[in-house]
């Protein structure tokens, strides 16, 4: 469960990762917010002084059988905690390329409104860099709780 920020998203990734543990597999949640990783720059990408070391989130994004992606929208698209993360992580691309190729990826939010454009946003994206996404996605904004049926439902999904 890889949430974008550390509020209410990330509480939908705790309910991904009970639902997910119920079903008796493992499941672990990371924070990209909380990691807090310096904005990707070219400059500082060629700086082995300034380059984060995400060898820990390459880890474990790799071993991972898939991935559950949560979001808030922003203006109509996805936070900058997940672009930037994605730049960091693609800077060894051939690496990016062999951990993202079809990876099954399942899309989630928690939005102040619907949320319907950051799913589009972030299908888009992982369609992209070649991960394999659900057709169905969780929306959940202020006015709509997330459904625990679709929840499960993504779960088995994913675990193929
Ligand atoms: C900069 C910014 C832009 C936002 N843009 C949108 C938007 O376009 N559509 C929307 O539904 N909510 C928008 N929101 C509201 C967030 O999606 C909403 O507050 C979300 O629940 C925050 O998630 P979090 O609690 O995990 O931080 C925006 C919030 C911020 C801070």
């Amino acid at each position: 469960m890889i949430t974008a920020t550390s509020g209410t998203n990330h509480e939908l990734a705790v309910m991904f990762s009970n639902a997910a543990q119920a079903k008796g597999h493992d499941a672990e949640i990371i924070d990209l917010a909380e990691m807090d990783l310096p904005l990707f720059t070219i400059a500082r990408s060629k700086d082995p002084g300034q380059t984060p070391d995400i060898s820990n989130l390459v880890q474990k994004m790799t071993e991972s059988d898939a991935w559950v992606v949560l979001a808030p929208e922003y203006n109509g698209s996805y936070p900058p905690s997940l672009n930037n993360a994605i730049s960091w992580l693609s800077r060894d691309w051939q690496n990016f390329r062999s951990m993202c190729t079809g990876k099954p990826v399942g899309l989630g939010t928690h939005s102040g409104g619907g949320g319907a454009h950051v799913i589009m946003a972030m299908r888009q994206q992982f369609s992209f860099i070649g991960a394999d996404v659900i057709g169905r996605s969780c929306l959940s904004g202020r006015n709509k709780d997330a459904n625990p049926d679709t929840i499960d439902a993504m779960i088995d999904g994913l675990a193929r």
